[in-house]
């Protein structure tokens, strides 16, 4: 339904752009343009095609709430509408800004082991690199200062999740967020996609035969309305194989930022 939007401008009867009840607000390369377009099969839904970054970006968040809505989809009234932007979940003014439109809005939040996330936030950043033809280093040289973890490095920060989710709880209430397991969203998307419909309120009309494993791309794709579609090939690229001394090394830098958020939001996930 997102293509059918743009292709035509054109307001069907009885639809109107709403600002979104929901927002997956992050986190970068969580599996948020996977959870985003899989919950796009379900038809009490729309979604927002591009990020919007109205919370985080200054010059976006002063063009006012009215620009953010002109930005979604057509919706009708039985439908909800969602928008992603992976940044906001990092955000310092993002959770005040989103609680100040809307107090009772419903957040989703993927995350995935922090360490894969620093590996896969490495990578994206890499071939952008290669793209633009500047230069590239190793995962390694860049996670290792001076024999010791370069806690400062970007990727490393955006993995304390409970630094983050801090933010989130000074604002909302755990019963108005929902953390979606990145890792089990890869294996098992129907799992993790009826327990949001569930959170959501939604009927249940995602079903197995939506999803279909591609050999090619080592990844689950979507079968819908009669069409099937995997993600763009930016999504699910190899990382690159790390040092096992590097990895232990992040892992052990984790855990207690993992065991402090497992607490925070009362629910454990199977990260290292
Ligand atoms: P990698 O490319 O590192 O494997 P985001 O959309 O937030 O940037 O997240 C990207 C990640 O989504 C990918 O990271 C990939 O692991 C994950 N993902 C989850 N389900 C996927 C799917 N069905 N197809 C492709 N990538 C998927």
């Amino acid at each position: 339904n997102t293509s059918d939007y743009y292709s035509s401008q054109s307001q069907p009867p009885g639809t109107s752009r709403h600002i979104p009840q929901t927002i997956i607000v992050g986190v970068r390369k969580g599996g948020t343009r996977a959870l985003l377009e899989m919950l796009d099969i379900h038809p009490n839904i729309v979604v927002a095609a591009t990020e919007v970054h109205f919370f985080d970006w200054d010059e976006n968040y002063i063009k006012g709430t009215e620009w953010y809505r002109n930005l979604m989809p057509f919706s009708y009234k039985n439908q909800i509408t969602i928008e992603k932007t992976p940044g906001y979940f990092t955000s310092l003014h993002a959770p005040k800004r989103i609680h100040d439109m809307n107090s009772s809005v419903k957040l989703l939040i993927i995350l995935r082991d922090p360490t894969e996330r620093v590996i896969s936030d490495y990578t994206q950043v890499y071939y952008n690199r290669l793209e633009s033809h500047k230069p590239v280093q190793r995962f390694e040289d860049i996670v290792i200062k001076n024999g010791v973890l370069n806690t400062k490095y970007k990727a490393i920060q955006r993995s304390l999740y409970d630094v983050h989710m801090e933010r989130w709880l000074k604002y909302f209430n755990m019963n108005q967020i929902h953390i979606v397991d990145g890792n089990t969203l890869i294996k098992t998307p129907l799992k993790e996609l009826q327990k949001v419909e569930r959170f959501l309120n939604l009927p249940p009309r995602i079903v197995s035969s939506n999803f279909y494993f591609n050999q090619t791309k080592g990844f689950y794709c979507i079968r819908s309305d009669g069409k099937e579609r995997c993600l763009h090939e930016s999504k699910g690229r190899p990382h690159p194989v790390v040092n096992g001394t590097v990895l232990e090394q992040l892992y052990s830098y984790f855990r207690e930022h993992n065991r402090s958020f497992y607490k925070m939001v009362n629910q454990s996930f199977n990260w290292h």
